[in-house]
């Protein structure tokens, strides 16, 4: 057999707290690199028949956690894919070696501010649902940071930049780390 499977599987995998720009951004980098885009959120939803919500609302999150947790490893044989993943997906261990096999990890580093204006903006996401939404924010961020600094291979700090910077970005970043002389 010829020399050029590559050792590490072609997908971008998108990580980063709730609000980050992940699926924007995820589906021009998806277009950028001739990629299929698939978001874990959307897969959860179309598997269970049931939104987000729902699911936290009648199951509880360990329940939303364990679908979380199938759908990414449906995912582990695959290549050609630019995943936005739930900005929880990080907190298990387990995930977090998944994640590492499945191809190039970026982190979305988006300003605090920027988080809590987007994430209250409608009551998609369940875990800010509170009495005081930025303090969940400020303290969900303080546990989850060094969750994303330590699985990402590449950091992109997004203030004050536009979508198409941030996707221009990661596909150049994701072409050198799939480039032969790389796997
Ligand atoms: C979650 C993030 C959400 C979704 C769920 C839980 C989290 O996805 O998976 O509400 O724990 O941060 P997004 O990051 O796409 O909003």
């Amino acid at each position: 057999m010829p020399d050029t499977a590559p050792t590490v599987p072609h997908n971008v995998i998108l990580i980063g707290f709730m609000g980050s720009g992940k699926s924007t951004v995820g589906r021009e980098v998806a277009s950028g690199l001739s990629f299929e885009f698939v978001d874990t959120d959307e897969l959860i939803e179309s598997r269970s028949g049931q939104t987000i919500s729902q699911i936290f609302a009648d199951k509880g999150e360990s329940a939303f956690r364990d679908l979380e947790s199938e759908v990414l490893a449906s995912l582990a044989a695959r290549s050609g894919l630019v995943i936005s993943t739930g900005g929880g997906i990080i907190l298990d261990p387990a995930n977090r070696a998944l994640l590492e096999k499945l191809g190039c990890i970026v982190w979305l580093d988006a300003p605090e501010d920027i988080i809590v204006e987007r994430v209250t903006r409608n009551r998609k996401r369940p875990l800010v649902q509170t009495d005081d939404p930025r303090e969940t924010v400020t303290r969900l961020l303080g546990q989850r940071r060094p969750l994303y600094s330590e699985t990402a291979h590449l950091v992109v700090v997004t203030k004050g930049l536009e979508i198409h910077e941030i996707a221009h970005g990661i596909v150049e970043s994701a072409q050198v780390h799939f480039s032969p002389d790389q796997s």
